[in-house]
């Protein structure tokens, strides 16, 4: 297996991940346990940044928090330079506990609360990305009320849906995102918020998906955006200082996916630079300052999450089930979407996988599935199973369900490992219970 750069076997065949022997956190720290890798989440974060700085120069990158959000994250990502997208108050609230500077958090959502909106103008969030119509009445009202302007993005929606390995133009209009260029709704929207006063309209935001290898999508992309931009400055005179493109590119997850490294991100970033710059020469329009909002590839691949094997049932002819003592509660991905991962057992990571073997959850859900029909060695109850790239979309997704704890998560650095994310207990989990007064 071609591992990346922090993980590797170890002279004992155990797995390692920023220098710590896998089977030894398990013993530790418990299982199921969520590691990341500290170095892995640092390279990514240059390898933006300076992709960023080297091929365009006014940009910044901003991680996008939905991927994982904890304090120490955002102390990581700030002290590499990077800012933050949120999409929820208590996005923001972890984000400004982590130490990131309010000027630096653009705040998305398709349904921002009227309290969301409050908390963001009065923590002085930098720029607030209008998702709809109603929002633009909505923001503005209650900036009026707050004695406050807001600096917006318009979430425009080019007409370009992106997936891993195919794209394709549209003028769909349904989605729950973003105002669409096509059907005339961005330009009302942009009209809308010239109107008012306590709007400052920087530009546009746009994310065309996740999990993309290709780049036509996004130059495509960026090529109707500039084009609207420009239509916009003809007809009302608007300055797009500020460009968006969000974030999406992917990461190795399984076989069929890409095995990527640091320099392929920034070669990514380069082509991506490379089209803004060309299509505003193209229409003669100023360069704005470009932000990308990258998640899954700062930390998809940082990250490892371990379990004990424990009940196994083979069912002959059939299917093999590993089962584990996590799940959906701590990776729901599979059942959303049948996401697709590699695992190995962490204290034979050398051994061939000889059986097709499908790894099932501890929840009362037949769906309740890590990864289907994958190649293991033969494993036993007790050991320690490794899941990769499991470092985004997996603690941001985890719940509570069946009542079964959020693992902890753990950040390994050259041999070290501590907690950035504490085990849940029991009290932890029944703590907002109560008992109605008649009971
Ligand atoms: C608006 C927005 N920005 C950024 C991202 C991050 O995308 P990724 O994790 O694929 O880089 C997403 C993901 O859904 C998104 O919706």
């Amino acid at each position: 297996m071609n591992l990346r750069e922090t993980l590797r076997i170890n002279e004992r065949g155990h797995l390692e991940i920023g220098g710590c022997d896998t089977v030894e956190l398990a013993a530790k720290f418990g299982t199921p346990l969520y590691c990341l890798d500290e170095k892995h989440i640092r390279d990514m974060c240059r390898a933006y940044r300076d992709a960023l700085a080297a091929g365009y120069g006014e940009a910044q990158a901003l991680y996008a928090s939905k991927a994982l959000s904890c304090k120490a994250l955002y102390k990581i990502v700030h002290s590499e330079g990077l800012g933050a997208d949120v999409v929820s108050s208590g996005e923001l609230y972890t984000a400004l506990s982590g130490g990131m500077p309010a000027d630096k958090i653009y705040f998305h959502g398709n349904n921002k609360t009227g309290q969301e909106i409050v908390y963001a103008l009065n923590s002085g969030v930098g720029t607030i990305v209008i998702d709809g119509d109603d929002e633009i009445d909505f923001l503005s009202s209650i900036c009026e009320r707050e004695g406050k302007r807001a600096s917006v993005l318009l979430r425009v929606n080019p007409g370009v849906e992106a997936h891993t390995h195919h794209y394709i133009q549209t003028s769909k209009v349904d989605s729950k995102f973003g105002l669409s260029i096509k059907s005339g709704d961005a330009e009302r929207g942009v009209k809308n918020i010239l109107s008012r006063k306590q709007l400052d309209l920087k530009g546009f935001h746009c994310h065309i998906g996740s999990q993309i290898f290709e780049l036509k999508p996004f130059k495509v992309a960026v090529a109707i955006i500039l084009d609207f931009a420009a239509e916009m400055r003809r007809k009302y005179g608007l300055i797009t200082r500020e460009l968006n493109l969000g974030g999406g590119l992917g990461i190795w997850y399984a076989k069929g996916d890409r095995k990527t490294n640091v320099k392929d991100y920034k070669d990514f970033v380069k082509v991506i630079c490379d089209a803004v710059r060309e299509n505003c020469e193209r229409i003669s329009l100023d360069r704005p300052r470009l932000l990308l909002e990258p998640g899954r590839s700062i930390v998809g691949e940082a990250g490892i999450t371990l379990y004990t094997v424990g009940n196994i049932k083979d069912i002959k002819g059939i299917r093999k089930y590993v089962g584990i003592d996590g799940g959906m509660f701590d990776n729901p991905r599979y059942a959303l979407y049948q996401a697709k991962y590699t695992a190995i057992l962490a204290k034979r990571a050398s051994e061939q996988p000889a059986e097709k073997v499908s790894i099932a959850g501890k929840c009362c859900e037949s769906g309740d599935l890590i990864a289907v029909d994958v190649m293991l060695p033969p494993a036993k109850r007790g050991d320690i199973l490794a899941v990769f790239s499991t470092g985004a979309y997996n603690y941001s997704m985890a719940s509570n369900y069946n009542r079964n704890a959020v693992p902890p998560v753990v950040l390994c650095k050259g041999g070290q490992a501590e907690y950035i994310v504490k085990p849940q207990s029991y009290e932890d989990i029944a703590r907002n219970d109560t008992f109605a007064s008649w009971l």
